[in-house]
């Protein structure tokens, strides 16, 4: 299939699917900087949600090695392909910004899970709980901040799109994490690494919100890089930390860790 019929304005993915629309007068108003600014980080997270897709194979990789719920086998295989489906969403949205197409981006090379020296099979659980349970859910605020900033129907049209999978990517690792099976082999080790799955986390969020313009036109749904950072600190402290805690995990680690980032 060609890139111009895999990209068609009609994206089909899961049980539904929606048009993204076309006309758009707050697009067509701003300036050519500020169209080239806002279509270059949709080209970003083209990349990114590529990547994604990556991680997300490996990720269903295990969770179906592991006995669980079809409700969670289902949503761990179907979410390659969702992120699949972003990456096109993200390279739309990017080409009308552009006014010309965007290529489809280089896939990134995947990257076995290591964890200290820690076992293969405990690097795969925790590639999980780190992929779903932080990152996913990390990406959920993001993008409901993003939301919540976004007036342009275009931008709020993929951004819904994109919402409502990750809320199902977030679920795939807590849901995980809840078979018992997971929970006597991942305990201990997931206490003892949360600190630095947080932390790699968070750099990683911060690495990214420094390629985003320091002033975005306002109503197209960019945060500032600094807005970013409030919205994961937030989330790390407010959602995954207490969700962690409310399965079982010891977080004290975790939360001596917040302790000493804010009191720098
Ligand atoms: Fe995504
Ligand atoms: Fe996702």
């Amino acid at each position: 299939m060609d890139d111009e019929r895999r990209d068609r304005w009609r994206f089909r993915g899961g049980l539904s699917e929606r048009e993204l629309p076309r006309e758009d007068a707050m697009i067509d108003a701003l300036t050519h900087a500020e169209r080239a600014a806002v279509g270059a980080a949709w080209s970003t997270r083209a990349r990114a949600e590529l990547g994604a897709a990556v991680v997300f194979a490996m990720v269903a990789r295990t969770v179906l090695e592991t006995p669980g719920p079809a409700a969670l086998h289902w949503l761990a295989a179907r979410a390659p392909s969702d992120e699949l489906r972003h990456a096109a969403i993200c390279r739309q949205v990017a080409a009308r910004y552009l006014g010309h197409d965007a290529p489809w981006p280089e896939p990134p090379p995947s990257v076995e899970p290591r964890f200290d020296d820690l076992p293969d099979e405990t690097c795969r659980d925790l590639q999980v709980i780190v992929s779903c349970c932080v990152s996913e859910t990390v990406a959920n605020a993001f993008l409901l901040a993003s939301r919540a900033r976004a007036e342009a129907p275009l931008v709020r049209a993929a951004l819904r799109e994109l919402l409502r999978d990750e809320v199902d990517h977030a679920r795939v690792g807590w849901s995980f994490l809840a078979v018992p099976q997971v929970r006597a082999r991942l305990l201990g080790p997931l206490a003892r690494a949360l600190p630095a799955l947080l932390e790699a986390v968070r750099v990683g969020w911060r690495e990214r919100a420094r390629e985003y313009p320091e002033r975005p036109p306002p109503g197209h749904g960019l945060l500032a890089p600094s807005e970013t950072y409030d919205v994961v600190e937030r989330c790390l402290d407010e959602t995954v930390i207490p969700g962690f805690a409310h399965l079982g995990v010891d977080v004290s680690g975790a939360q001596r860790w917040r302790a000493q980032r804010r009191s720098r």
